[in-house]
């Protein structure tokens, strides 16, 4: 159990994907003053090392954030790149930001964080970056049960992250039924689901019970750095928005061919932007 580590991934073309969506959405949550809350039920360790031994295993960085860095003149990268600059020195790319420290980025004083993470020395990593940061909670718990206690959130305005490793089989039902429990709570928050492509049935059954679920407006953002294939690992990997902010769509729509021809030259078309159920 828990033998998932991201230190292993962070910085690939996933997180690439995922990172970008947390952005737009977060820069749309700052464009209004009233105060907004945070959510990450699955946090990991919060900053990546791309020098360390477990980041060069595989490398899985150099397909994904490297690349973006050397297509720095692409306007539509800016604020993903920003980002990640802001964790590193002034030049090179020492340093992976994870979703909470992407996050944290965009928190006023009026914001509030609350970040899950079950794994001992991820949690140890993640408090250790978040002592000097009052506003931001840090917890060892299941993040699918704390999710539920904390909302609705006081703010009634906010994001939250559900980004589980799916070392379980039964993560892929599990999410849905938090999302619905979640959006029965705190039907106007902005919900974002990650899901990795191992096997295309299980996103398809994901993308069914969505649509069956009652939950309304969601939108899918996909991308594919090769065809499926239940032989070669993740192929692909998406993020689910329930309540997307209205410009998301028309952003991604630009993204997604970009992001295509920079990740997965030779398939650059394996991109969705997709309605799964209208608003
Ligand atoms: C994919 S990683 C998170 C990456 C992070 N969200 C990011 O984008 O930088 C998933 C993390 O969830 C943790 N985890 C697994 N099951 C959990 C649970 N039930 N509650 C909280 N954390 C969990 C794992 O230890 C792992 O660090």
């Amino acid at each position: 159990m828990l033998s998932y580590r991201h230190a292993y991934h962070a910085g690939n073309y996933a997180d690439v994907l995922k990172h970008i969506v947390l952005i737009e959405i977060l820069a749309h949550l700052v464009k209004k003053d009233k105060p907004f809350d945070y959510i990450d039920t699955h946090a990991g360790a919060g900053l990546y090392h791309l020098g360390s031994e477990q980041s060069n295993k595989v490398g899985e960085y150099r397909d994904g954030i490297a690349r973006i860095f050397e297509q720095s003149d692409e306007p539509l990268f800016e604020s993903y790149i920003n980002a990640v600059r802001s964790v590193n020195p002034e030049t090179g790319m020492t340093y992976y930001p994870g979703s909470p420290k992407i996050a944290s980025q965009f928190l006023r004083p009026q914001d509030r964080g609350w970040l899950f993470e079950l794994h001992p020395t991820d949690f140890a990593t993640l408090s250790q970056h978040f002592t000097h940061q009052r506003q931001v909670k840090v917890a060892q718990q299941d993040g699918f049960q704390g999710l539920i206690g904390l909302l609705p959130p006081v703010s009634r305005r906010g994001l939250v992250v559900i980004d589980p490793s799916y070392e379980l089989k039964e993560d892929y039902s599990n999410v849905v039924r938090v999302l619905l429990k979640a959006v029965k709570r705190f039907a106007t928050g902005i919900y974002a689901l990650w899901y990795p492509v191992v096997l295309r049935e299980r996103i398809d059954a994901l993308e069914r019970e969505l649509r069956e679920s009652g939950i309304r407006d969601v939108q899918l953002f996909e991308l594919g750095i090769a065809v499926d294939s239940s032989e070669r690992g993740m192929t692909s990997s998406g993020m689910i928005v329930i309540n997307p902010p209205w410009q998301l769509k028309s952003t991604m729509d630009k993204m997604l061919p970009v992001l295509g021809r920079v990740l997965a030259p030779e398939t650059p078309n394996l991109w969705r932007n997709e309605t799964l159920v209208e608003e």
